[in-house]
Formats: structure tokens, sequence, C-alpha cells
């Protein structure tokens, strides 16, 4: 059993609290390599901002959990020799299992997430109980989730989304005992959110989608006050890296994603961590082809990984500043 206060990290707790009071969102970035969480942490750093790191089963199936826990530990430490003693939380996004809470807790997590969406309303407070319970016991924080996003979570694909229902909120949070709720008002993950023909066009040509259902966001805030709630599926796609990606030698569809004021009104509210794993993937993604194509002869990964490094800690930073307002919040 490794405590993840062995390894310097925190619960969510005090962020959270800050987060909703402060009127901003804490950062949860997917990682799953040594590249992205050096980009998270400097650009978090340099900014000055908590930050969420955040793990998918499959993302820790593909590190390896032992290799995994010694990052996280590497984490805090880097940090400090960056110039700043950031708050930095390990969280698991998506677990679908007791059995994964347990291990990703038992091996050094200070946050998880049971997503028991896809379950009838009845099983998620069971197994979501099931978890808080014993992630209490160790002073680590459990993110629960009601209503469900359309597109990818790790092995789950949903179709539809299911928008979540404010009636349910009071009644499932109290059974469950969870520290944060991850909502469904019409965001989804992956970077095929929206095709351009559900978009209407503005002015000046920019496609617009259908808006986040902010009305259904503030009758939740209404029946949990201050209570935190959660994002996912908060990518927005930036066209500017699907055009580089697809002038060089990619195939990414035409998609439209979140767009960034409206995320910025959900840091405002009660929202207070948004989660962001696409719009890394592009950004990164974008860097390497550019290599390849401009650079042909390289054949060294630390001259394609380096400048995807560059990119995504941008991309970062831009997130931090003008999205979530964490700036300066660490
Ligand atoms: O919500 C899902 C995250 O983007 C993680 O994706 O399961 O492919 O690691 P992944
Ligand atoms: P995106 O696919 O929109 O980046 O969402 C990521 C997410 O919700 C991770 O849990
Ligand atoms: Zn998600």
């Amino acid at each position: 059993m490794t405590s993840y206060k062995e390894l310097g990290l925190v619960n969510s707790k005090e962020m959270f609290k800050k987060a909703v009071n402060g009127g901003f969102a804490v950062p949860a970035f997917n990682f799953n390599n040594m590249e992205q969480m050096q980009a998270i942490l400097q650009a978090c750093v340099e900014t000055g901002s908590p930050v969420i790191l955040q793990v998918s089963s499959g993302a820790r199936k593909y590190a390896n959990q032992t290799l995994l826990r010694y990052m996280a530990q590497g984490a805090v430490e880097y940090a400090k020799e960056l110039g700043k003693n950031i708050p930095i939380v390990l969280h698991l996004d998506h677990g679908d299992t007791f059995e994964l809470c347990k291990s990703c807790i038992d091996t050094g997590f200070s946050s998880v997430m049971i997503d028991g969406s896809h379950h009838s309303y009845e099983k998620n407070i069971e197994l979501t109980k099931q978890v808080v319970d014993y992630a209490h016991k160790h002073d680590v924080t459990v993110e629960g989730e009601l209503g469900v996003l359309s597109g990818i979570e790790d092995d789950v694909v949903a179709a539809k989304s299911v928008y979540t229902s404010p009636d349910q909120v009071i009644d499932f949070t109290k059974k469950t005992g969870v520290d944060s709720l991850a909502i469904s008002i019409g965001t989804s993950h992956g970077a095929n959110k929206f095709k351009p023909e559900q978009c209407t066009r503005s002015a000046d040509g920019i496609l617009i989608p259908p808006p986040l259902r902010f009305d259904i966001l503030e009758e939740i805030e209404k029946k949990l006050p201050g209570f935190p709630i959660v994002l996912h599926g908060a990518s927005s796609v930036p066209q500017d890296l699907i055009k580089i990606i697809n002038s060089n030698g990619g195939k990414l569809k035409d998609s439209v994603g979140i767009p960034e004021e409206q995320l910025r009104r959900a840091a405002k509210s009660a929202v207070c961590k948004i989660n962001i794993d696409s719009d890394g993937r592009l950004a990164m993604t974008a860097a390497v082809r550019k290599v390849f194509v401009e650079q042909p002869q390289e054949f060294d990964p630390r001259k394609y990984l380096g400048p995807a490094r560059d990119a995504l800690k941008t991309l970062y930073m831009h997130k931090i500043k003008n999205v979530l307002g964490s700036e300066g919040k660490a």
C-alpha cells in the first residue's frame, strides 16, 4: 500500500473549495507518457496553477502502474525543481469498477472517478458508494457521474448523450457521499463532437455548435449550492490544429468542439474541474506531423517529441490563462 501522501500529492478537497469560491476551474489534463507530464507541469508551474494529473485505465495499462507511481512522485519533485510547490492531484479518470478504483487508491492515487453513469440509477449509487466508503478511509476524494456523455469513454462508446437530471442530484450526492459530480450538459468525448451541419455560422464564418445547457447547470447549482461540479469532454478542437494535421498527411474529419467562451462561463460557476484530453492529442499530433513533413531526415525521437511537448505546453498555458482562469491560484 502506497499512500499518495508519501508521494507529496494532495486530494482535491482544498483545490475545489478554492475553485468554487474563486470562480475558476482546476485543469484536469490527461497524460500517458513523460513528455505530456512534463508539458503539464511546466505550464502549471509557469502560470502558478493547481493541477489534476489525470490517468484513464487505458493510460494506466499503457504506462504501467509501477512506473506511474514513480512518475507521480517525480512530478512533485519536478514541480519544485521548476520553482514552485503547486498542489498536484493524481486522479483516475472514468474508473469503471470498484477493483480498479481500489487498486489506484492502493498505489498512490489521491482522487478517483467512479463512472457508474452507464448503469441504472440504483446500481450507479451502489457502486459509487462502495468506492466512496473505501476511498474516504484513505482520505482519497471521489468523483461520481450522473447523466451520459456521448463519445468515447475508454472502452465504452455512448452514441447518445443523456442530460443530467437536476431532480436526482441531491439524492445521488447524499446517498453516495461523493466529493464532486460530473454532469452532462451537452459536452461529449473525443475530437468529433459536432459535425459542421449541426452548427450555425457566425457573421465572420466561424461554426458555432449548439450551446451548452447552462439552464441545467444553474438548476443543479441551486439544488447543490457550493458543491463541486465537473465538466468532461471539454476540448475545443482548435481548427488551426486540424488544418496543420490534415495539411501534413493527416485525415481528420471536419469537426467542431466546445467554444472556449462557453467553458470560460462554466468555469466561473460551480464547475471547478474541466477535463481536457483531445486538444492535447491534436496539439501533439500536429507538431509531430509537421516535423515529419518538414524535416524528413530526422529520426531522433527528441526532434519530434520535443516540439510536441512545447506545443502542448503552449496549449495548456492558453487554457489555464484564458479558459479555466486558474492562473496564480496554486
Ligand atoms: O474520457 C476519456 C479520456 O479522454 C481518456 O481516453 O481512454 O483513450 O485514454 P483514453
Ligand atoms: P475531451 O475528449 O473533450 O478532451 O474530454 C476529455 C475527458 O473528458 C477526459 O475524461
Ligand atoms: Zn471524461
